[in-house]
């Protein structure tokens, strides 16, 4: 069976019905962000010099150790056109681009497929792997792999991706690379779609060794970052943004705590895997719950498209927890 490894959550969360199915946070923009992007100068060139000195401060790193890119999207097809893997592996389950984009540049692409609970198992890597890519925390698992198993994986001679789009919901981002210079070979791809709610402006950046950020940067064009997105980069790595995602994540954690305390008295449906990210994969006794489930007014992400899972999973987004409860009332009827 051919997987479509294109499909994204967007597609399935149309008009009308209750959103679970993308991860995006459903937070009003902050003032002093909505007033960053408005206050990007559109008549000229953009200059991504602020902003990459902003991300590097963040991180504890060189300037010349960080790129901008157009989302965490754009950073997987350079990664793509710039390597020339012999080997390159992905470990699934997880998001579906980095395969993708690699496959498009024309390389061959191994599978890792970890099994519930979805831990990382660093044995389960060809040794032979000169690319490895996967994601931390996990879509569509939520896990969190310890950083020093993934530390582990990396080698001389190997490239090793770590996407860490949804880092920065996890509490002092307390298992992320982003500032680790001491692990050879490590690229980390960041991005403000989620946890800042900018999936339409495309805004993510690239951390890794000098001369990887060059590579990348040669295989990017010209301006490949608008102004607003430049600003909104500048203005999401101050100290002041930092502080207002720390008074989120225990909001965070409570609607969390509250989605796992209502799936828990329902039969028929389990969480598959502990979740740290602001998302939970779900198995189902009944195959593909997310027909019925669109019925009842909601979509949720299926997660058969996403190698090693089939049409018994899908993903649903933390939300606040009148709409949980709600969501969890409606998945209680299709289930019986
Ligand atoms: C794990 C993961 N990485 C990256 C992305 C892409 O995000 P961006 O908007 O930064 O391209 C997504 C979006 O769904 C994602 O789930």
């Amino acid at each position: 069976v051919t997987i479509n490894l294109a499909h994204h959550g967007d597609v399935d969360a149309t008009a009308g019905l209750v959103d679970l199915a993308v991860n995006v946070r459903q937070a009003p923009h902050p003032g002093w962000l909505r007033e960053a992007i408005a206050a990007a100068d559109l008549t000229r060139y953009p200059d991504a010099t602020a902003a990459r000195a902003a991300v590097a401060a963040r991180h504890g790193r060189p300037d010349r150790q960080v790129l901008l890119t157009a989302g965490s999207a754009e950073a997987f097809v350079l990664l793509a056109r710039a390597l020339r893997p012999r080997h390159a592996v992905v470990v699934h389950p997880q998001f579906t681009e980095p395969e993708l984009a690699l496959r498009a540049a024309g390389h061959e692409v191994d599978r890792v497929l970890l099994d519930a609970p979805y831990r990382l198992d660093p044995a389960a890597v060809p040794e032979d792997a000169d690319l490895v890519v996967l994601g931390n925390p996990t879509n569509p698992t939520s896990v969190l792999h310890p950083s020093a198993t993934i530390a582990a994986l990396a080698r001389p001679g190997r490239t090793l991706v770590v996407d860490e789009a949804f880092m920065d919901a996890v509490p002092g981002e307390s298992e992320s690379l982003a500032g680790a210079t001491d692990v050879p070979g490590l690229v980390v791809v960041r991005s403000l779609t989620k946890t800042w709610a900018l999936a339409g402006l495309r805004a993510g950046h690239v951390l890794a060794p000098e001369h990887l950020v060059e590579a990348l940067a040669e295989a990017q064009p010209h301006w490949p970052v608008s102004a607003p997105a430049l600003a909104a980069c500048v203005a999401c790595m101050s100290d002041a943004a930092a502080r207002e995602v720390e008074a989120w994540l225990p909001r965070l954690d409570h609607d969390r705590r509250h989605l796992l305390a209502a799936l828990s008295g329902i039969a028929g449906a389990t969480v598959a895997a502990a979740p740290h990210a602001p998302f939970v994969l779900l198995r189902t006794e009944r195959p593909e719950l997310w027909n019925p489930l669109r019925g009842k007014g909601f979509a949720v992400r299926r997660a058969d498209t996403f190698p090693g899972l089939d049409d018994h999973h899908l993903r649903v987004a933390v939300r606040d927890t009148a709409t949980t409860d709600a969501f969890v009332a409606a998945l209680r009827e299709v289930l019986t």
